[in-house]
């Protein structure tokens, strides 16, 4: 079919008004689907009646689109960067956990104002799966609300005064399964042909032993194999996760297409950034761990397209958490946009390396490994989140007996050899290999088992520093609920039989009011951490040097346990991981931007201390 054909599809179903900027926007971005979605599915015999359709429905979806943000949309077309800038910073957390609901969240802006907050994750909240949900991962609509936090009507009206308060809501699209008990999977329990060919079923383990072969597990304690046994498919069904999120089929067109319009139907309740989670297992191929492959990108860069014709002013970000050297191809290149955002889980995992070792070498190597990215996209830098900490993408830059050096880290974060810190480790069946860890960051970081005034302090240091470093680095920094404030374990988990065996719900404890109130006083842990926070957010704040697409360099002539980032010619981020002082000669004149301290030719950085300083005397 002509390319003009597909897009009279969606110009037909537009309003006179809305046409010419549509037609641009297809100008711009038509040629590139239609490429992708070729290559994906071109070979069926009615591939072009398929996208034709395809076109049709995004036009609904673009017609339905409210002013308000089509306003926004025509804002950022502006400005494409907007979110590179050093004024962004984000908070993550779960909604039953910081507002109960999602009318209660909406309470909670003047907290997320006054902390400095432009972008807010909230996990999962549409309605889930009765029973274990993995915190909500095993969606059973993608088009309600979960009714224990909420309907459509509290989304959209907090997603609007989100907007006002120009806070942009970032939800998780769960887009490589759903729940089993998602229409499709009920549907294909009775039987349905095409319901069936939503998900990857097998009459018996022939294929599933073919891929097992090759996959790696995410969850080999709790979860083994990538497959389940169910009755009513009479057979097998791709698990990767847990047994009830079923993996859907992108080899079957009508998967992709339900997908595309589920993510713009919450787009158009007000939804601006999407966290496409499992990225990176979309597409599945034998002979290979079916992760990563060139179609995942595809189907990612298809996405961005539609998204850039309907919906331009929305992000995607890739949740991919897979080796350094995987991860840039999920923000595409100059020629082939794919995700804006993606989270840089080695830059997390090798900063905890840094504190457990004292040493910033793995650090500085997946620094080396970390590329310039294509205009208008920038990592997510993070110190902590609701999963564990993967030590596995480390593989490549923790150097040649990698596994037992990351094994070892893995142990002294579950506080064994006597360290600090009280987390625990994640799946690791084998005592020699690394899977996870788990903890909150005072947890791991030894605020949890300080016993006096001064552990205590350092503790709180080590926190601030890993802050610190993803403040300085160059990307979207996103705070994780409850970190602000020092917060501790949740053993809680422990008593609920469903969570017991799965250690990421010490991570996801309830806001704590009494921290909270405590924030302003210095005299406790909370009010030191949040006061040492927030003046850092500040400070970033009057620095473009900190945006994420300012320029990086790493510095090579510090101490092997300080890192050295320069950030442009006249800003210098130094961090020092270790709990000696340490000293780094500078070349000229400095001021230290905390403490406005002049610096003439050299600076001793006291145990776990962050400095930003700027040249010259200020
Ligand atoms: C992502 C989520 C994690 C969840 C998994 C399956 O990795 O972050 O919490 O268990 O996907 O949906």
């Amino acid at each position: 079919m002509p390319s003009n054909v597909i897009k009279d599809r969606l110009l037909a179903v537009l309003p006179e008004s809305l046409r010419p900027q549509a037609a641009q926007r297809l100008a711009a971005a038509l040629p590139t689907l239609h490429r992708l979605l070729a290559g994906l599915y071109g070979e069926r015999a009615d591939f072009e009646i398929w996208l034709g359709n395809l076109m049709g429905s995004l036009g609904v979806l673009y017609a339905a689109r409210p002013a308000a943000l089509k306003a926004l949309d025509a804002e950022r077309a502006a400005q494409p960067d907007w979110f590179l800038s050093q004024q962004m910073l984000g908070y993550c957390t779960y909604v039953n956990n910081f507002g109960a609901t999602l009318a209660g969240v909406r309470e909670q802006i003047p907290y997320l104002e006054e902390l400095g907050v432009r972008y807010l994750h909230l996990l999962p909240f549409l309605r889930t799966r009765a029973g274990e949900n993995d915190g909500g991962f095993a969606v059973t609509s993608f088009d309600d609300v979960e009714p224990a936090l909420g309907n459509n009507a509290d989304l959209e009206a907090l997603t609007a005064a989100l907007r006002a308060a120009r806070v942009s809501l970032c939800s998780d699209f769960i887009l490589n399964h759903v729940a089993d008990d998602h229409a499709w999977a009920l549907a294909a329990k009775a039987g349905d042909v095409d319901a069936r060919a939503m998900f990857h079923i097998f009459p018996d383990r022939s294929m599933p032993d073919q891929y097992e072969a090759t996959l790696g597990q995410v969850f080999p304690q709790v979860a083994p194999g990538n497959f389940s046994q169910v009755d009513a498919l009479g057979g097998w069904v791709w698990t990767t996760f847990y047994p009830y999120q079923w993996d859907l089929n992108y080899a079957n067109p009508a998967v992709f297409a339900e997908m595309a319009q589920a993510l713009l139907r919450l787009a158009n309740r007000g939804v601006e950034v999407f966290r496409l989670d499992s990225t990176a297992f979309l597409w599945k191929r034998v002979g290979t761990n079916s992760m990563n492959q060139p179609e995942a990108h595809q189907l990612l860069q298809a996405l961005r397209a539609i998204v850039d014709i309907v919906a331009p002013g929305v992000l995607l970000k890739a949740e991919a958490i897979v080796p350094t050297r995987e991860l840039p191809a999920y923000l595409g290149s100059a020629n082939a946009a794919e995700c804006h955002i993606a989270y840089h889980s080695s830059l997390m995992a090798a900063g905890w390396v840094g504190l457990a070792e004292q040493n910033t070498e793995v650090l500085r190597a997946v620094i080396a490994n970390t590329p310039a990215l294509p205009p208008a996209a920038t990592w997510l830098s993070y110190v902590r989140c609701h999963d564990d900490i993967g030590w596995n993408v480390l593989r490549a830059e923790a150097g040649e007996d990698s596994a037992a050096r990351l094994a070892r880290v893995a142990r002294f974060f579950s506080g064994a050899e006597g360290s600090y810190a009280r987390g625990a480790a994640f799946q690791s069946s084998d005592p020699h290999a690394a899977h996870g860890s788990n903890g909150m960051a005072a947890a791991l970081t030894g605020l949890q088992s300080a016993g006096t005034d001064e552990e205590r302090a350092v503790a709180l240091q080590r926190m601030l520093l890993l802050h610190g470093l993803a403040l300085s680095f160059g990307a979207l920094p996103v705070l994780y609920m409850g970190d602000e404030l020092a917060m501790e374990n949740d053993d809680s988990y422990l008593q609920r039989p469903q969570h017991a065996m799965d250690s990421r719900w010490l991570q996801r404890p309830q806001f704590d009011r009494a921290r909270w109130q405590q924030r302003h006083d210095a005299a406790t842990p909370a009010g030191r951490m949040y006061l040492g926070l927030t003046a850092l957010v500040k400070l970033r704040r009057a620095h473009p040097a900190l945006a994420a697409h300012a320029p990086r360099t790493l510095l090579d002539d510090a101490p092997e346990s300080v890192l050295a980032l320069a950030r442009g010619d006249n800003f210098r981020a130094l961090m020092n991981f270790s709990a000696q002082p340490q000293t780094y000669a500078l070349p000229g004149s400095w001021t230290d931007c905390l403490s406005g301290a002049i610096l003439d030719g050299s600076i001793t950085l006291a145990p776990y201390a962050l400095h930003w300083l700027e040249r010259g005397e200020q």
